[in-house]
């Protein structure tokens, strides 16, 4: 049995942490970490776990944290550079927020300025289990993907033995999500009245994804360059990414390839048709179909999952059981519903 500790229990990525990690057939302790919530029960905030998850919230104390693994589900700030700490307290760390996702140290600074440490830079390992199982398996600091970069990242990846043949210089990807990808605290932007009946594209020149997605993928294909255009539409959760490339002309059954790439996978599933969000909101599962238009040379892949879940808190316990040697699937058997 394990014991785990969330920081920033009291957001979105920590609710849903809660939700899984109750039901975590290998968690027996858990503590709730909550600046603005501790001393407050759980489940009079997050009232879905009325019943379930009585405790109390206890408040940040980085010096304090003793657990087997710790989620740090809070936006970087002064916690982060108490990591090293923590990790040489024999603790696991899991963070899902954006810092030291990428790899470049020049290029984390620029994106998500503070902290700089080289050394747990390149320690860190980067908690996507359909690409870098082996290394989560022996990490002690695993960074936690974007959303769109993990929807983006497993949607191009398989295409990796075909890359020769894409102009990889003009992918266009535009990802659709919902309002909870924006966090718990309120904003004029994400006021219900401004996003009801609302479709927005933002960010459309720069979002701090663009140069994770690219760094992941250029480990294998080099020279990738991306157009990412988000968009949040008036729905609470989910995310569907639409990718298109050009080839210079593949002759390959598409939908036999990825699924070859993806066998095995208990989280990526191969849709013999266009995805529907649907169908994984609530779960831990990426659903992507790829097809390929001979008459104009398009590669067009869409690529769908909950932000909340494989983009965030479903695959941060992914990462969790990944290492601590646990079966990848304990805690996620979660199934969106239909309809
Ligand atoms: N929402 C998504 O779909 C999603 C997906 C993937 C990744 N992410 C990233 O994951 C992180 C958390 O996302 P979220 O949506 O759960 O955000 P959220 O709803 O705003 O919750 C974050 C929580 O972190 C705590 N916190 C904030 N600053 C902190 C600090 N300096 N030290 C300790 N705790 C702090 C706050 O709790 P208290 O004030 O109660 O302590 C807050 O409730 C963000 O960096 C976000 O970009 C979000």
């Amino acid at each position: 049995m394990s014991s785990v500790t969330v920081v920033g229990a009291s957001g979105y990525l920590g609710s849903e942490l809660l939700r899984i990690l109750v039901n975590h057939p290998k968690v027996d302790k858990i503590v709730a970490v909550s600046r603005t919530y501790a001393g407050k029960p759980v489940s009079s905030l997050h009232k879905n776990l009325l019943g379930v998850l009585d405790q109390e919230f206890v408040d940040l104390d980085l010096d304090g944290i003793d657990t087997d693994v710790a989620f740090f589900a809070a936006p970087p700030g002064d916690w982060f550079a108490e990591l090293p700490g923590v990790l040489d307290r024999g603790v696991k760390a899991i963070t899902l927020g954006g810092k030291f996702r990428i790899k470049d140290a020049t290029v984390d600074k620029e994106v998500y300025g503070g902290y700089e440490n080289s050394a747990l830079l390149s320690e860190r390992v980067y908690g996507l289990p359909e690409i870098y199982r082996k290394e989560i398996k022996k990490a002690r600091l695993v960074t936690n993907p974007g959303c769109y970069a993990t929807s983006v990242i497993l949607g191009i990846k398989p295409l990796v033995d075909y890359k020769n043949s894409l102009d990889l210089q003009k992918i266009a990807i535009t990802s659709i999500s919902g309002t909870s990808g924006a966090g718990a605290t309120p904003t004029q932007d994400m006021h219900h009245s401004e996003v009801s009946g609302n479709v927005r594209p933002y960010k459309t020149t720069f979002h701090r994804h663009t140069p994770e997605i690219e760094s992941i993928l250029n480990e294998s294909f080099e020279k990738l360059k991306i157009s990412f255009v988000p968009v949040v539409a008036d729905l609470k959760r989910g995310m569907v990414s639409s990718i298109t490339l050009y080839s210079r002309g593949i002759d390959a059954d598409l939908g036999r390839h990825y699924r070859n790439h993806y066998k095995g996978e208990p989280f990526v599933r191969i849709t013999s048709d266009v995805p529907e969000m649907t169908n994984v909101v609530g779960s831990n599962y990426c659903d992507i179909n790829a097809a390929y238009d001979p008459k104009i040379k398009r590669i067009l892949v869409i690529s769908s999952l909950d932000n909340l879940l494989k983009g965030g808190s479903g695959q941060a316990v992914q990462n969790m059981n990944v290492m601590m040697g646990f079966n990848e699937k304990e805690g996620l058997h979660l199934l969106g519903g239909h309809p």
